[in-house]
């Protein structure tokens, strides 16, 4: 069957494309290769930096490589949420003054003790009771535990995944939370995740205005909020506002609930790394419109997996010769499997190539920073992947 004739969404520009394709061609690499973009790193940190009128810190988690953190933190980034310990010793090694916020919601006695002890970590986040009392009792009491609220927002379908099902306390519940964590914390704060790849810009506003209400009801002094992150990528097959459309609407709310004199905090992952990323995979095999690589759900491209049809990821094939002559640029689908013997390990696409890819063909995947080589295991043996850090 032939697919329709389109055209490839660029995963690269014209200037970048040429560049990969000789760095490709000249480490010839037989396995992945994540390629982080310093300049974008810097540009997005710098976006973020100029534009949200509070503290922004960056989620680890979405994308822990040392290079990545390290160029985040020459960008002027100096706060970090770290979701377990390994991310808070991870932060502190690499960026020794950083300020760190433990922001699981469910943490180990051991972590919480050796975050506080050791690391210098003070800001703590709970959604029960009972993470408050085991920060609390972990602490020794301690008179300078900084303690943040976790509050869930309704269900947010435009979010790629929702985070409300799965953490926050309901806004009785954080009210409650509210109260009973002023009095054993120096500052208190409250904050919530309205979901990742949130495209509707709307949900930060209902969010501050639902957090407003959750304060007015506590009926105790607050002196922070978190927006979360959320901040989407510019994935194709979505529409997605810029940045400065989720700052207005953000800077808006604030102004509609009399919250302008509260220090606020952000904590985007993607929305800082994303575009920043470029994967290089093989093809080993083709059979008929698909294509078998060296890379896969179990790889760094579990999301182009989970998000089939609404989010693509934009690729753009370098043939196996240097001298290749491109015959012609029309692109038709195709679909993707990944080296593991699991049947889960296949990505439905469609991923828009020139017909004539072929085995020893490398594929760039874009917009590919983001939970990628977060995400990556051993699995069946196929875990050995490198990183670099591009200045171009
Ligand atoms: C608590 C918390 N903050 C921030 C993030 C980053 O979210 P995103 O990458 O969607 O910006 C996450 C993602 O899982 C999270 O759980």
């Amino acid at each position: 069957m032939t697919g329709p004739i389109v055209f490839s969404t660029p995963a690269l520009e014209r200037d970048v494309s040429s560049r990969v394709e000789k760095l490709v061609h000249k480490i010839h690499p037989a396995h992945p290769v994540h390629l982080f973009r310093r300049p974008v790193l810097t540009q997005k940190a710098h976006d973020f930096l100029s534009q949200f009128s509070g503290t922004v810190m960056y989620a680890v988690k979405c994308n822990p490589d040392e290079g990545v953190i390290i160029t985040l933190a020459e960008a002027g980034i100096t706060t970090f949420d770290a979701a377990s310990i390994d991310e808070v010793r991870l932060v502190r090694r690499l960026v020794p003054d950083a300020r760190i916020h433990f922001m699981h919601t469910v943490k180990s006695r051991e972590a919480i003790r050796e975050a506080y002890f050791d690391h210098g970590v003070r800001v703590f986040v709970t959604d029960t009771i009972d993470e408050l009392h085991k920060i609390v009792h972990e602490t020794q009491l301690a008179n300078d535990l900084e303690i943040f609220v976790r509050l869930a927002l309704p269900k947010n379908k435009e979010a790629t995944v929702d985070f409300s099902a799965k953490f926050g306390a309901t806004p009785k519940g954080a009210a409650f939370l509210l109260h009973e964590a002023r009095l054993v914390c120096s500052k208190l704060g409250l904050m919530f995740h309205p979901g990742t790849q949130s495209t509707n810009v709307d949900v930060f506003a209902r969010g501050i205005a639902l957090a407003a209400e959750v304060i007015r009801r506590a009926g105790v002094k607050v002196d922070a909020l978190d927006v979360g992150g959320g901040f989407p990528a510019p994935y194709p097959g979505q529409e997605v506002a810029p940045l400065s459309a989720f700052m207005d609407v953000i800077r808006q709310a604030v102004q509609d609930h009399h919250l302008e004199d509260l220090p606020f905090y952000c904590e985007p992952g993607r929305a800082l790394t994303a575009e920043a990323g470029l994967l290089v995979v093989r093809v080993e095999q083709r059979k008929d419109k698909a294509l078998y690589l060296n890379d896969g759900v179990y790889g760094g491209l579990v999301e182009a997996a989970k998000w089939q049809g609404a989010v693509r990821f934009p690729v753009h094939l370098v043939p196996k010769h240097p001298d290749f002559v491109v015959p012609s640029e029309k692109c038709e689908e195709f679909r993707f499997c990944g080296p593991t013997c699991d049947s889960l390990d296949m990505m439905k696409g469609p991923f828009m190539l020139p017909d004539y890819v072929a085995e020893g063909d490398w594929i760039v995947v874009g917009l590919s920073g983001a939970y990628t080589n977060a995400c990556r295991s051993d699995f069946n043996g196929f875990g050995l992947s490198r990183t670099m850090l591009i200045d171009f």
